[in-house]
C-alpha cells in the first residue's frame, strides 16, 4: 500500500466535524508527516475549508451513493477518516470500498444497527485480509472501550488475575450537533431502534443463534441488560442514572471483549461492563432523577413526528452545532472502576477538556487515523489483524499512548 498516493483521506471534510478533522490535521501533521487529502461529495465546499483552514492539500470529490468515484478515492489512500453522517446512508459504498481495496477504515458512527450489517457483510474479508475497519472511533465509543480495555489488562499484568466486571461512569458538558440529531431520526425513521435493545447486538456470532440463547438462559443476558432507572451506587458513594449513549457503547465494549475471547486474550469469565451518568452532591438523587425523567421526555417527544416537525425549525440542522465557546468551555470525564475476579478494585480515568462531541470525537477520530499510519507495526494483533473491529481491538494502547501525548488524562490505578 506504500506506493499510494495518500496515508490519510478526509472524507466528508465539509461537515461540523468534518472541518475540524482538517484543522487537527493542519495543527498535527508538521511534527510526523502524513501525506493527507480531503474529500467529500461538493468541491465548492472543499475548496472552502481549504481555504478558510490554510493548508495546501488535494481535493478528492465523489458523491457516497457513486461506488465508481467513491472506489477512485479509496484506492489512492491507505487509510480512510470519515465523518460523512448518517452512516447507514453515506457509509456503505466507502467500507465496501475499503474491504476490496484493503484499505483501512475509521469513523464516528454511533448507528449500532449499521455497524451490524458490516459485521455481517464484511468481517469474515477483512479478517482474512488484514483490513482495519474500526466505526465507533468518537466520544461513542472511545473512553468506554479504550478505558476497560487498560483497567482490564492492568488487573491481568498487575494483579496476575481475570477482571469480572468493569462499570463506567460519565460527567459532561458540551454540545448538540445537527449531524447527530440527524443521525437519530434515521435511526428512528428506518425502523431499526428496536435493535438497540439487545445487549449483544455486535457480539462475533449473529443475534439470538444458539449461543446467544444458552447466553440468555445463563443469565449472562440479565447481568448485562442497560439500567432504565437512577439508583445509588456503592461503588462510588453517589447517584448515577442511565447513560444515554450507554446502548452504543455497551455493545461495542462487548463485542471487544467476545473478540478477545475468540483469540485467547480473554478479558475475564463472565465479563460484564455497564456504564452510567455520575451526579455529585449535592441533590445527586434531585438531578439523576431529573436527567431520566428529562431524557425520557424528550426522545418520547422526538418519535412523535407532529412534535418533531414543530421543534424540528428550533433544533439544529445537519453542517451546524455548538458555538466556539461552548465547544471550547466543554469537557467530559469517563471514571472506570474494575473489579478482579478477587474482589479488589482498580480505578481508571479518562479525561479531557472540549465538547466531548466535537473537540474529543476528532482528537479520538484523528489519533485513531494517526495510529493505523504511523504506528502500524505497534498495533494489536501486528499486521495480520483485520475485520471489523473496535478502538480496543484495533487501536489498544498505540491509541492510548497518542491521546496522552495529545493531552488527554488517561490512567489506571490499583
Ligand atoms: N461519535 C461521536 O461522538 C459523534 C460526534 C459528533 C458527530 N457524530 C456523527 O458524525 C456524523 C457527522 O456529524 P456532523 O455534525 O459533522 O454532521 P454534518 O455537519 O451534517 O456533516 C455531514 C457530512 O455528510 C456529508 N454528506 C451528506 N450527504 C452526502 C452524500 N450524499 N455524499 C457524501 N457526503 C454527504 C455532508 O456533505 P456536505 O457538506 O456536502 O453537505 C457533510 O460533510 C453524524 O452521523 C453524527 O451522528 C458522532
Amino acid at each position: 500500500m506504500s506506493d499510494r498516493p495518500y496515508d490519510i483521506v478526509l472524507y466528508g471534510a465539509s461537515g461540523f466535524v468534518g472541518k475540524q478533522t482538517v484543522q487537527y490535521f493542519a495543527r498535527h501533521t508538521d511534527a510526523e508527516p502524513v501525506r493527507w487529502a480531503i474529500a467529500g461529495r461538493n468541491r465548492q465546499k472543499l475548496e472552502d475549508v481549504k481555504d478558510a483552514v490554510g493548508v495546501a492539500v488535494d481535493i478528492l470529490v465523489a458523491d457516497s451513493q457513486d461506488q465508481s468515484a467513491i472506489d477512485a478515492i479509496v484506492a489512492q489512500t491507505r487509510v480512510l477518516l470519515t465523518t460523512a453522517g448518517p452512516f447507514a446512508l453515506y457509509g456503505n459504498a466507502l467500507v465496501d470500498a475499503c474491504v476490496r481495496f484493503k484499505t483501512h477504515y475509521v469513523d464516528i458512527t454511533g448507528e449500532t444497527p449499521w455497524v451490524r450489517t458490516l459485521i455481517d457483510r464484511y468481517h469474515t474479508q477483512a479478517s482474512a485480509d488484514g483490513t482495519r475497519i474500526i466505526p465507533c472511533c468518537g466520544f461513542d465509543s472511545v473512553p468506554s472501550d479504550l478505558g476497560t480495555y487498560l483497567v482490564v489488562r492492568h488487573i491481568q499484568q498487575v494483579m496476575g488475575m481475570p477482571c469480572k466486571t468493569v462499570q463506567g461512569y460519565f460527567q459532561m458538558v458540551g454540545g448538540l450537533n445537527g449531524g447527530t440529531l440527524a443521525s437519530g431520526f434515521h435511526l428512528h425513521d428506518s425502523g431499526q431502534t428496536a435493535q438497540l435493545a439487545d445487549p449483544f447486538l455486535l457480539n462475533p456470532f449473529a443475534p439470538h443463534s444458539q449461543a446467544e440463547s444458552d447466553s440468555l438462559q445463563n443469565g449472562k443476558a440479565e447481568r448485562n441488560r442497560d439500567p432504565v432507572t437512577p439508583s445509588f451506587d456503592p461503588d462510588i458513594n453517589t447517584w448515577v442514572a442511565p447513560f444515554f449513549m450507554s446502548p452504543v457503547n455497551t455493545r461495542i465494549v462487548r463485542r471487544s471483549a467476545a473478540l478477545y475471547d475468540q483469540w485467547q486474550e480473554a478479558y475475564g469469565p463472565d465479563f460484564t461492563y455497564q456504564e452510567y451518568l455520575k451526579f455529585d452532591e449535592p441533590l445527586a438523587w434531585l438531578k439523576a432523577t431529573s436527567v431520566t425523567a428529562g431524557l425520557a421526555l424528550f426522545t418520547g417527544v422526538l418519535q412523535q413526528p407532529q412534535v418533531r416537525s414543530l421543534l424540528q425549525p428550533f433544533l439544529p440542522q445537519p453542517g451546524s452545532g455548538p458555538s466556539e465557546q461552548t465547544m471550547n468551555e466543554g469537557w467530559f470525564t469517563c471514571e472506570l472502576v474494575g473489579t478482579a475476579i478477587d474482589g479488589r478494585k482498580v480505578q481508571g480515568l479518562i479525561r479531557d477538556k472540549g465538547d466531548p462531541g466535537n473537540r474529543a470525537t476528532v482528537k479520538f477520530l484523528c489519533e485513531a487515523a494517526l495510529s493505523l499510519i504511523l504506528q502500524a507495526d505497534a498495533l494489536p494483533g501486528g499486521q495480520v489483524r483485520g475485520g471489523i473491529l473496535t478502538p480496543a481491538t484495533g487501536l489498544g494502547d498505540v491509541l492510548a499512548e497518542r491521546l496522552r501525548r495529545a493531552g488527554m488524562t488517561i490512567e489506571v490505578n490499583s
